[in-house]
Formats: C-alpha cells, sequence, structure tokens
C-alpha cells in the first residue's frame, strides 16, 4: 500500500499488520525514552487546512517518536488564507522535500487528490476529509477495542449520533466490518447518510434497544459547524433521545467500552460522568492514537527509507 486514504482500502491483512505494529510502538510509548531512530532523515509533514489540535499534535508526537524531521503547516495564518490552494501548497512543500505528507481537509477527497495528482511524491496519509474518511481514527478505535474485547469477529459495536456528518463513523463501519465486526448506527434519521443503506451496518433510531448486547458504544460528537439547518429540535431533546448518561449506560453489559473520538460535547451526546467513568475509555484513544499513527508512518515510510539511502550512497 503506498497511501493510506480510506479505512475502505484495508484488507483484513493489512489492519491486523498495523494493529499489531501499534502493539510494539505502545510498548516504546512507555519506556522512559521513547523514541526509535526508524525514520531518521525523512520528513513528514503535517498539511492542516481544518482546524485541529488533537489529531496534529498525535501525528506529530508520532513523527518524532520515530525520529523523523516535522513540518506543520496551518492553513490559519498562511497563504492559504490568502488563497492558495491544495495544488500549489503541496508542490511548494514538495520543493521542500516532504516523504509523507499528513494531510486534513474541509473538502471530501482532497487527499486522493493530492496523492493521484502526483503534486507529491511523498506518501499521503488521510487525516479527515470533510465528511468523508477519517482512517486513523478507525484504526486507533479498532485498536482501542481490541485490546479491551479481543479479536473483533463477531463483536458489536454500537455507534451513536451525528453519522451525517462524521467522517470517523464511515471510516468505523468500513474498518469493522473488514474485522468481521456487527456495526449498528443509532441516530435521528436526519442525521444519517443519503445511502446509508448501503454501507455494511444496521441501522436505528432507538439507543435503549442498540445498547443491550453491544460490546462497545462509540459516540459522536454533534457537529454545529457542519449544520445550516435545524437537524433535531432542541439539545435537550437530543440528549434526551441520543445521549450517553449515567442510567443508559446501565444497559451496557459489564465488559462494555464506552468510547468518543473527541472533542465531546459534554452534557450534550454524552454526560460528564460517563465520560470520567471507568468503562470510558476515552482517554487510552488519544494515547492509543499515537501508537497508530507511529505504525502507519513505519509501515508506509520505512520501505522508502531504504530506497533513499541506497540513492544517497
Ligand atoms: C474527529 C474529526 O475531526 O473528525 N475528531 C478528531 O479527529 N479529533 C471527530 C470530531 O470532530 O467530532
Amino acid at each position: 500500500m503506498k497511501h493510506l486514504l480510506s479505512a475502505g482500502d484495508l484488507t483484513r491483512d493489512d489492519a491486523t499488520q498495523i494493529l499489531d505494529t501499534a502493539e510494539e510502538m505502545l510498548s516504546i510509548a512507555k519506556r522512559p525514552i521513547k523514541k526509535l531512530p526508524t525514520l531518521r532523515g525523512l520528513t513528514v509533514v503535517n498539511l492542516f487546512f481544518e482546524d485541529s489540535t488533537r489529531t496534529r499534535i498525535s501525528f506529530e508526537a508520532a513523527a518524532k517518536r520515530l525520529s523523523a524531521d516535522v513540518i506543520n503547516f496551518s492553513a490559519k495564518g498562511s497563504s492559504a488564507s490568502k488563497g492558495e490552494g491544495l495544488k500549489d501548497t503541496a508542490l511548494t512543500l514538495e520543493a521542500m522535500g516532504a516523504d509523507a505528507v499528513v494531510v486534513r481537509h474541509h473538502a471530501s477527497g482532497a487527499p486522493h487528490r493530492l496523492a493521484e495528482a502526483g503534486w507529491t511524491q511523498g506518501v499521503v496519509v488521510n487525516a479527515g476529509d470533510g465528511t468523508h474518511e477519517h482512517p486513523t481514527q478507525a484504526l486507533l478505535d479498532a485498536f482501542t477495542m481490541r485490546r479491551h474485547l479481543g479479536d473483533l469477529e463477531g463483536r458489536r459495536v454500537t455507534i451513536v449520533g451525528d453519522v451525517l456528518h462524521s467522517r470517523v463513523a464511515r471510516s468505523n463501519a468500513l474498518l469493522l466490518h473488514t474485522l468481521g465486526a456487527k456495526v449498528t448506527l443509532v441516530a435521528p434519521p436526519t442525521l444519517l447518510p443519503v445511502g446509508v443503506e448501503q454501507w455494511p451496518v444496521d441501522t436505528s433510531y432507538d439507543l435503549d434497544t442498540a445498547l443491550e448486547g453491544a460490546d462497545a458504544v462509540m459516540m459522536l460528537r454533534v457537529q454545529r459547524e457542519r449544520m445550516n439547518a435545524s437537524f433535531f429540535p432542541s439539545a435537550r431533546e437530543y440528549s434526551r433521545r441520543y445521549g450517553l448518561d449515567a442510567a443508559r449506560m446501565g444497559r451496557l453489559a459489564d465488559h462494555a467500552v464506552v468510547m468518543h473520538p473527541g472533542p465531546m460535547n459534554r452534557g450534550m451526546e454524552i454526560s460528564a460522568d460517563v465520560a470520567d467513568s471507568d468503562r470510558s475509555v476515552i482517554v487510552e484513544q488519544v494515547t492509543n492514537g499515537v501508537a497508530v499513527r507511529m505504525a502507519v508512518l513505519y509501515l508506509l515510510l520505512s520501505g522508502r527509507q531504504d530506497h533513499t539511502e541506497e540513492t544517497h550512497s
């Protein structure tokens, strides 16, 4: 695999290899010196056209722990706000010698365009494109679930909330299906995307029923910044029907875990006590994110380094 653009491009073997490699990376993250020389001499560019702190610092930490040089390009205060588009920005970064471009963009499909148009020789990693996909988030979610539940074959995962605007939901649905898990999406009808019947999932409008028998429940952020119409009557009504509070959490089996990709709207899709409860693995998801991104960068770039060394020697 040359790039990581969509969770749907991963075979079960690819995904398993990434998750297994991430286990090794996680053990490194627990050492006092969290650094490997593996990607020394390579440059990773974080190209962020959309606000993000969590994902950018996660990729930055991952690249640095593998000893790559990291350039952070954020669209705010840059030429992007002066109208420079993806192409010119990419060509500029290419001229500076990017081996990997980690891209987040408000337009769905931007990372594919970057990879396919030949604007960069580097590997392209999709760090979230519009409402389309966020494959490393799905990988870190699968990794977190696997650590708690073991093999995901036959496991039941309930994904709840603003599926319409969520690249996390789509990437998770695709990857979890590949890994043999059964996914149920729960949302008000207005927050399910057109064409969801073609996704490899079941859908439901009733959270209480969908929690019974779930091994993991993933709450999605209500993405108000992407909403220009009223998708539900009120925040209170949304929480009442689709929010996870302590009473609802009581319907989950004892072993089941509660997840959220962050950032959370506490009190909206998830109550504060649930977010902070022992069943919540939300903070672990963040830690695991670094290990999974290390694995992705390592697997995509290590071959390239051999090549670079050969051409330089
Ligand atoms: C997610 C995203 O950006 O898609 N967050 C993230 O990667 N940290 C989910 C979200 O914004 O709700």
